[in-house]
């Protein structure tokens, strides 16, 4: 019987690089490096201790990760990839996992976060969508997918132009 209190949510450390790669190739597939934000973390470092993981009974079942950048001048993080293993979807796992890098990141300090996903699932996380085209992500997405996220009031306000490594 899977409860989500028997899960342990801890920040991601090396030693499960190889089990949260193994989440992202079963949730993504082989095309996973032509996505338009792989290619943003490709240009820059997720931070560790923003990026968390969803350990069950010793296995790693989800992880979240997020990625220091700049939108034009203002900095900001992008957030993902987000991927729960399939047994284990639709029991609250990857929403713990927004909500925990969400309140690490504003203890942080940071001001907002910002992803390209389905609008459905990250509204109710407090995500809306952010003034179409007004981020540029380096390859195409869909401007109604691009969605931000205020950590503290404002934080928002003047994300525009190119997304680059901070
Ligand atoms: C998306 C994902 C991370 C959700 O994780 P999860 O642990 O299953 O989600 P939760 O249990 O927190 O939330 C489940 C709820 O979200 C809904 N949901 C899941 N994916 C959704 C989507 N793409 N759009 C809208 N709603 C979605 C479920 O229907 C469920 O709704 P309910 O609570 O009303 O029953 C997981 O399904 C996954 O790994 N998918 C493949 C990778 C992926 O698509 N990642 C997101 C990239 S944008």
């Amino acid at each position: 019987m899977f409860h989500l209190d028997d899960v342990r949510f801890l920040p991601e450390h090396f030693h499960h690089h190889a089990a949260i790669e193994a989440i992202a190739a079963e949730a993504f597939g082989p095309g996973r490096f032509a996505r338009t934000a792989e290619r943003v973390r490709e240009m820059a470092a997720h931070a560790a201790d923003l990026s968390f993981v969803a350990e069950h009974s010793g296995e790693i079942i989800g992880s979240v990760r997020l990625t220091p950048i700049r939108v034009g001048g203002a900095p900001s993080l992008l957030l993902g990839p987000l991927a729960v293993r399939p047994d284990y979807k639709n029991r609250g796992v990857g929403k713990a996992l927004m909500r925990l890098a969400a309140e690490a990141a504003r203890e942080a300090g940071e001001g907002s976060i910002i992803l390209v996903g389905d609008p459905p699932y990250y509204q109710p996380l407090g995500y809306r969508p952010l003034p179409l085209n007004a981020v540029t992500m380096p390859g195409p997405v869909d401007p109604r997918r691009v969605l931000g996220l205020e950590l503290r009031e404002g934080g928002l306000d003047g994300l525009q132009g190119p997304v680059r490594a901070r």
